[in-house]
């Protein structure tokens, strides 16, 4: 089984993630994972730094000849800011010694972890809370997950996302981001990244992209933020990945749990997913059909029936609140004085939605991986390939 941690601080040294459970034999280099890390920190709606130094992730254990050993994978990731700014961070954030004058941060955040990160741990000041309930957090985790992604993609399984949604500008029905996105995943998911990077805002339509970028644009000015909705999909997946037979066992739940232990994701999808409850059911479900195998006419289940995987592409979206850091503040109170006032303003995005889909793309990577890997099993790649392309199920 795949498992992964990461850990680090936004401000400390570097990020680390362990990957555990990667078969022997995966071909992987550091530059599969960089093309992800780069795709993550791309994307119109970045406040600021617009040129940005590339993120890269090295291998330190668990990789020989850029083919994994079956050993637990160890990544490092080196923090620029902390680089950069080499008479602070290292102060602020030393694992050694006393606090000295280091400033503590005493005005929480709404809509961050601050204030109950704060009360859960006890602490008098917000700095640690900032640090690991960070974004930045997910660059690790695209680095740890970019392994299991190559996983699957080395047996024919690819991942795609794109935004439908930004603010108030969107598709205006399910029909209308079938016509436009099936047609590009139709050779591979792969293809829907590709086509969506060419999009600042990663939208297929172009026209809405225009409008995506004009609202962010109005956002920004007016000194608030926004969020969105964005669509994940995956082809190449076997029928009965997953089990109805134990609710822990349900894929869709799994899906779900990954991109909602995402930082500011609110919701998921599966197929039409709410849609599905303003429709009666002849407007819902996929009629079975039989012609040298069964098909699916439709595929408004996105890919998933009694938890388990029916051969469809794997359609998931995940909703993205508004980053809660905004130019124009919000109310909050000192949590030394408790005197209300207003946030302070530090750098930060207006729209990350184009970012997040790197995200989630990345995330649900290992929760597939594993789902394959319980049907088919094998600690090599050899191994695991004759299974899986011996069976009727590839
Ligand atoms: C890719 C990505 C980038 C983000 N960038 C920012 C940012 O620049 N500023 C900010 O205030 N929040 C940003 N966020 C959102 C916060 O991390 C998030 O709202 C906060 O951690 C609270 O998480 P929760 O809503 O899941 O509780 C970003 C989230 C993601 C996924």
């Amino acid at each position: 089984m795949i498992r992964y941690f990461t850990a680090g601080e936004s401000h400390g040294p570097q990020l680390t993630g362990i990957v555990e459970g990667i078969p022997a034999g995966l071909s992987i280099h550091e530059g599969y994972i960089e093309q992800h890390l780069v795709r993550r920190q791309q994307g119109y709606g970045r406040g600021g730094r617009m040129a940005f130094e590339k993120d890269h992730a090295f291998f330190s254990s668990g990789v020989r000849f850029s083919k994994t050993t079956g050993a637990p994978i160890t990544l490092s990731m080196i923090n620029r800011a902390y680089e950069k700014d080499k008479d602070n961070w290292p102060v602020v954030m030393a694992a050694e010694g006393e606090r000295g004058d280091v400033e503590k941060i005493t005005l929480p955040r709404p809509g961050h972890a601050d204030l109950v990160g704060l009360q859960k741990y006890r602490f008098d000041d917000i700095r640690p809370v900032i640090e690991r309930s960070s974004a930045r957090e997910t660059a690790m985790r695209v680095a740890c997950c970019s392994v299991a992604r190559k996983f699957l993609l080395d047996l024919g399984i690819e991942i795609g996302g794109h935004v439908i949604q930004i603010g108030s500008v969107g598709y205006e029905s399910w029909e209308q981001i079938r016509s436009t996105a099936d047609p590009v995943y139709e050779k591979g998911a792969e293809n829907l990244y590709r086509e969506s990077d060419l999009s600042e805002v990663r939208c297929l339509d172009p026209n809405l992209s225009e409008k995506m970028r004009d609202e962010i644009m109005v956002k920004r000015k007016e000194g608030t933020s926004l969020g969105g909705v964005y669509e994940i999909i995956v082809t190449g997946l076997p029928p009965g990945l997953g089990s109805y037979v134990q609710w822990d066992r349900k894929l869709d739940g799994q899906l779900a749990q990954a991109i909602l232990s995402t930082q500011a994701m609110k919701g998921v999808e599966i197929g039409l997913g709410f849609e599905s409850g303003r429709r009666h059911g002849h407007a819902v479900h996929d009629e079975i059909t039989y012609n040298a195998g069964f098909r699916r006419r439709t595929n408004r289940a996105g890919g998933i029936e009694g938890g388990m995987t029916t051969g469809m592409p794997v359609i998931i979206r995940g909703v993205m609140k508004p980053i809660p850091t905004m130019l124009k503040p919000l109310q909050t109170a000192d949590i030394e004085s408790g005197i209300e006032q207003e946030t302070r303003y530090e750098r930060s995005d207006v729209c990350a939605l184009p970012r997040a889909v790197v995200v989630a793309e990345s995330v649900i990577a290992p929760v597939l991986a594993n789902a394959l890997l319980e049907k088919f099993g094998g600690d090599s790649m050899n191994e695991i390939r004759e299974r899986y392309l011996e069976s009727d199920e590839s």
